[in-house]
Order: C-alpha cells, then sequence, then structure tokens
C-alpha cells in the first residue's frame, strides 16, 4: 500500500503562481493594486516554505468573499491618533491590505519619530506574520507583529477552545555577514493549519499537536480538527495566546476572547485584530553599528557548540530563507489535490488553470 506521506507533489514556478493568484482575487472583486499586496503575502509564504499560509487559502478566501463574509473592495481608513500612534479600521477587507497599510504607517511615523504603533480592527487573516516582518525589515525597521485568531486553543487547565493560535513575529536587520532576525512563532506546539494541510494531503499528524473532541491525543487530523490544539510550553503558551488577544483584540476595538470567526467558516465577519510597531534600530548608535552588532550575535548563535546529533545551527528565520532560495530556483510544491482545488476555483471565474509541467 502507498504511503500517504510520500505523496507526489508538482513543482509550481513562483511566477505562474502569481499570475494565477492575482487573476482569481481580481475576478473575485479585489483591485489590481490590493490583489497584488495579497498575492505577494500568499507566495511570501510559500516560498519560505510556510505552505499553510500561502496560495492553498485561495479557496477559502474566496468562499468567504462569496457568502459576504469578507469585502473584497473594502478600502482601510486611518485615523491618526498621536504622532507616533495610528489606527485603521479595515472594514471587513483582506488583513493582508489593511496590515499593509498599518505596516507602511508605522515605518513612516518611526522614520521621523524613532518608534510608530499602530492598532488595526475589524479585519480578517492576515496569513504568514513574517511577510509583515519583512515589510519593516525592507526599510530597515526592527518591528513588532501581533495579531489575534479564531479560538482554537485551551486557557491552560481547560478544554475548550478559547485563545486563538495566534502568531507573535518580531524582527531586526542583520548586518552584511549575517542575516536578519525573523521569529515568527504560533504559541501552540503546531499551527493549525498544519492540520488542515495533513488532512489535505491525507497524511498523519504527531500525536503530541493537538486533543480529539472527547479530550485525548490523536494522530488523525480530522479528529484533531475536532479538539483543541496543545499549546507551546504549558501554560507559558497560553499565556502567550492571552497576550496576543489583549494587545491585537482588546486594545483595537475588534473581537476577542474567542469571538473570533475562523477564517474557514464563511457565514460570519471575522472581525481579528492586529497590532504593529516598527522600531528604528539606529536611536542609541549609528546603524552601522547596530548592524555590526546584530552580525556578532549571528556569529555567535550559529557557531555555538552543538548538542549531539544536531548538525547545523540556525538564526531564527534562516531556515525560512533558505527555502525560499530554493524554491525561488526550483519551484513551489503542491500536491495534486491542492491544485485541482485551486483550478476548481479558476474554473469558477473563468481564469486560466495552474498547468503542472
Ligand atoms: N494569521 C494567523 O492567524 C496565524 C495563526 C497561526 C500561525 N500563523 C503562521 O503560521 C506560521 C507557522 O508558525 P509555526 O509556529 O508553526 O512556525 P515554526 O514552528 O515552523 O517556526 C517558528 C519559528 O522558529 C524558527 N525555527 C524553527 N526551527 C528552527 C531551528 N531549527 N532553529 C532556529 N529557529 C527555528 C522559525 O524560523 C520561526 O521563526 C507562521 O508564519 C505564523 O505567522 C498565522
Amino acid at each position: 500500500m502507498p504511503d500517504p506521506n510520500q505523496q507526489d507533489l508538482h513543482n509550481i514556478h513562483p511566477s505562474d503562481l502569481h499570475t494565477f493568484t492575482k487573476q482569481i482575487l481580481i475576478a473575485n472583486g479585489t483591485s489590481p493594486p490590493d490583489a497584488e499586496i495579497v498575492t505577494k503575502c500568499l507566495i511570501a509564504a510559500d516560498l519560505r516554505g510556510v505552505d499553510t499560509h500561502g496560495t492553498n487559502r485561495i479557496p477559502s478566501y474566496m468562499e468567504r468573499i462569496r457568502q459576504k463574509a469578507l469585502n473584497p473592495s473594502a478600502i482601510p481608513t486611518i485615523n491618526q491618533v498621536t504622532p507616533v500612534v495610528g489606527q485603521v479600521d479595515a472594514h471587513n477587507g483582506f488583513g493582508f491590505v489593511a496590515a499593509h497599510e498599518g505596516m507602511k504607517l508605522a515605518i513612516s511615523m518611526a522614520q521621523i519619530y524613532g518608534i510608530g504603533m499602530v492598532s488595526i480592527k475589524h479585519s480578517n487573516h492576515f496569513g504568514m506574520s513574517a511577510w509583515l516582518v519583512q515589510q519593516a525589515l525592507d526599510a530597515d525597521m526592527m518591528s513588532l507583529v501581533f495579531t489575534n485568531s479564531s479560538p482554537a486553543l485551551p486557557a491552560w487547565g481547560g478544554r475548550e477552545k478559547l485563545m486563538g493560535v495566534s502568531p507573535i513575529a518580531c524582527g531586526a536587520p542583520g548586518g552584511e555577514d549575517g542575516k536578519p532576525f525573523i521569529l515568527d512563532m504560533a504559541p501552540s506546539v503546531a499551527a493549525r493549519g498544519k492540520i488542515y494541510k495533513a488532512l489535505r494531503r491525507g497524511e498523519k499528524i504527531p500525536q503530541d499537536w493537538a486533543l480529539d473532541g472527547e479530550g485525548n491525543r490523536t494522530d488523525d487530523p480530522a479528529e484533531a480538527l475536532k479538539g483543541v490544539m496543545l499549546p507551546m510550553g504549558g501554560p507559558k503558551g497560553s499565556g502567550l495566546a492571552v497576550m496576543m488577544d489583549v494587545f491585537s483584540g482588546v486594545l483595537s476595538g475588534s473581537a476577542f476572547a474567542g469571538h473570533v470567526t475562523n477564517p474557514y467558516d464563511p457565514s460570519r465577519e471575522a472581525d481579528v485584530g492586529h497590532f504593529l510597531v516598527a522600531i528604528k534600530p539606529d536611536l542609541f548608535m549609528s546603524l552601522e553599528e547596530f548592524k555590526g552588532r546584530m552580525d556578532y550575535l549571528y556569529k555567535r548563535v550559529v557557531g555555538s557548540e552543538k548538542m549531539a546529533g544536531v548538525e547545523r545551527i540556525y538564526f531564527p528565520g534562516e531556515i525560512e530563507m533558505i527555502m525560499e532560495e530554493k524554491r525561488l530556483v526550483e519551484g513551489i510544491p503542491f500536491a495534486m489535490a491542492e491544485i485541482e482545488g485551486l483550478n476548481r476555483e479558476a474554473d469558477l471565474v473563468n481564469v486560466e488553470h495552474l498547468i503542472v509541467k
């Protein structure tokens, strides 16, 4: 019997995927500039190996548009609260677009005043947080990127889905010899998107990722989706999930305390909140000195003594950067069932199919 984990994967070139994704977004009512933003964010996730938060999410996002749970043509509005604080109302548009505008604003404030803080309300899922960290890095900025999300994790000691598997991300520019620091991590043992991916691909999941509906450990992704994700580090992981809800939900005026809608549930608006901070790294020394110190940190980390059985130590974000270099050349691997799912979306709006070469 064939091993379901050894699926036949087909590589799609990023530029073909870009054209395809953008056309689908435009055909579903997204303006070309916004479609470009969403496409870039989704393909950035695919390139970095964060397959759970890339173009495979298109069918679920498009279903939200069809069911009028997400407005693809919403224009985010900005309220300048103080010289260093901004507020964005996403008006239930794409989280990618509102967060992109929010980070742009945070960066522009930080360039003048050293720091810029933006709270975003009435938004939607923005996928992989690292694209926002990268947006800040492209402007030589440090950043904090927080979001809340739909309930999936229990409060520590509970078994009810209450807190989101809400990622915490932050970054800092690296120097010429090192790599930028990009930490982007969900507070669960694994991101819930990895369970959806295993379900799509007919794969099993490790036993320590989730509990089933009865509160038992499971390796079946379908059963895991009926239960709760397990937080990383017990109460510490569930504490970080609460922190994401305080900064992104309570503070912004968006849904919180278990009331954000799951991106796979197209029946209602999601009302996600985000919290973004951009920080100028040369506030206390020159940028050159800061980057030199980052280089030193990078070398100290990756050059430190390895534990038994470890071949190489990586800086946070480095594994994804290596993956991106590889996929830019070799293409992005998709299972045939995933390509068929994307092509069904293409059929609905008369867009040409993704071709497997
Ligand atoms: N928008 C949402 O609601 C939402 C919810 C959950 C997850 N996500 C996204 O899902 C993605 C996956 O999250 P995750 O927690 O499963 O990521 P992960 O566990 O794969 O990685 C977490 C972090 O650890 C680093 N890392 C991993 N292995 C490493 C190693 N061997 N050495 C050094 N560093 C290492 C990575 O670079 C990354 O910064 C993230 O991009 C996150 O933003 C989004």
